[in-house]
């Protein structure tokens, strides 16, 4: 059994990988050391099933000498930790593998982003020729491919735009709290009112609108409320008026399906976040490159990977299974929506949801780890 460093298993989406790989009996697999970057010298955690016994003590997040005398590492301790901490291991002569899930090493000639299910033959061909950082996704592109990967991989899109609907957790647990916060200070501005069947509408939503607008609203993560509204940018302002996160998702769909630039798909839209907890919609639209039957295209997103689900375009279908809250903590991917527009046989609209924090974080990294080891 390989050794493998782990480090921000505490965190919101370190604890999600941890959960999936007691789940999957990935702990029985691997020799898992522990590391922390603020209590170095505690207890490991005692979850990883057969291990647990000698667990051992937490390691140093930041004590390159110990991390370099592991063969892999998985990291979802963030941005931050990966530009201080990786150099220095590379300067320190380390050659293992290292698992990241931040977006540090993404665009890096020397890194492959990884989700198996849509690119594992560039995942192959990296491991074969030596590459050593294998990084997860941006989670809406990650989500995205998972669902319509399947027209991607037959050379079916010409073109696509994705609006998407983002989840607070996209920005951390603190703005999950900070929305949640929202919603019940904004309950609580009204709940005589609610309580009170007779009472007038416009009047609560006069008095809603001004608690949005209450400075003492906390929307500290967010910078704006989110609650009973919509943000419509994500990530930094890169100057040209594209948000990063608008950025990222032809970047890396084009890099994930190994796409050279004569080859490049162009892939564009708007990043919006609204108040849904840990799941990430989008609407698509998408320029095919043939005119296929509705039903053609349904079976090709279907049979592409196992998680991807063909939601029926019906009212009751879609209000049934392709919401944030129906996704939300499984990993089924959700395609729906799916229908014919009006400039032309070719173009077609989807909408899809996924869990942002399993496919869009954790899960490509928990499986990246089992080719790894396997
Ligand atoms: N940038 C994403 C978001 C999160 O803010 O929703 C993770 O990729």
């Amino acid at each position: 059994t390989q050794s493998v460093g782990l480090i921000g298993w505490r965190g919101m989406v370190g604890s999600v990988l941890m959960q999936r790989m007691q789940d999957e009996g990935d702990f029985d697999l691997i020799n898992p050391v522990f590391f922390s970057t603020s209590n170095a010298g505690g207890d490991a955690p005692a979850f990883a099933g057969a291990a647990a016994g000698d667990a051992g003590k937490l390691q140093d997040a930041y004590d390159v000498e110990t991390l370099a005398k592991l063969p892999i590492i998985v990291t979802a301790q963030g941005g931050d930790y990966t530009s201080e901490v990786y150099p220095k291991l590379r300067d320190a002569g380390w050659d293992g593998l290292w698992i990241d899930a931040a977006s540090t090493l993404r665009m890096q000639d020397s890194s492959i982003i990884v989700l198996d299910p849509v690119n594992r033959d560039v995942i192959d061909a990296g491991l074969a020729r030596g590459v050593k950082e294998f990084i997860g996704g941006n989670c809406t592109v990650s989500c995205m491919l998972m669902g319509l990967g399947g027209l991607f991989k037959n050379g079916l899109v010409e073109w696509g735009t994705s609006m998407t609907y983002q989840a607070a957790s996209g920005g951390g647990a603190r703005h999950m709290r900070e929305l949640l916060n929202q919603f019940g200070s904004l309950n609580a501005a009204v709940s005589a009112e609610l309580a009170d069947p007779a009472s007038a509408i416009l009047e609560i939503d006069r008095k809603i609108l001004a608690q949005q607008r209450n400075p003492e609203l906390d929307s500290s993560q967010f910078g704006v409320p989110l609650a009973g509204s919509v943000i419509p940018w994500i990530d930094k302002d890169l100057g040209n008026g594209q948000s990063k996160e608008e950025w990222k998702a032809p970047a890396e769909t084009n890099k994930i399906l190994g796409l050279s630039d004569d080859q490049r798909i162009p892939f564009d839209g708007l990043c919006v976040r609204i108040g849904a907890m840990r799941s990430h919609s989008q609407a698509l639209t998408l320029k095919l490159t043939e005119d296929l039957p509705v039903a053609e295209i349904e079976r090709i997103i279907d049979a592409d990977n196992e998680w991807s689900r063909v939601v029926p375009n019906t009212k009751e279908a879609t209000m049934e299974h392709l919401t944030p809250v129906a996704a939300s903590g499984t990993l089924e991917i959700p395609v729906g929506r799916i229908r014919k527009l009006e400039m032309g046989p070719e173009y077609i609209s989807a909408f899809t949801v996924g869990d942002q924090l399993l496919w869009g974080a954790a899960e490509p990294l928990r499986r990246m780890l089992r080719i790894a080891t396997g």
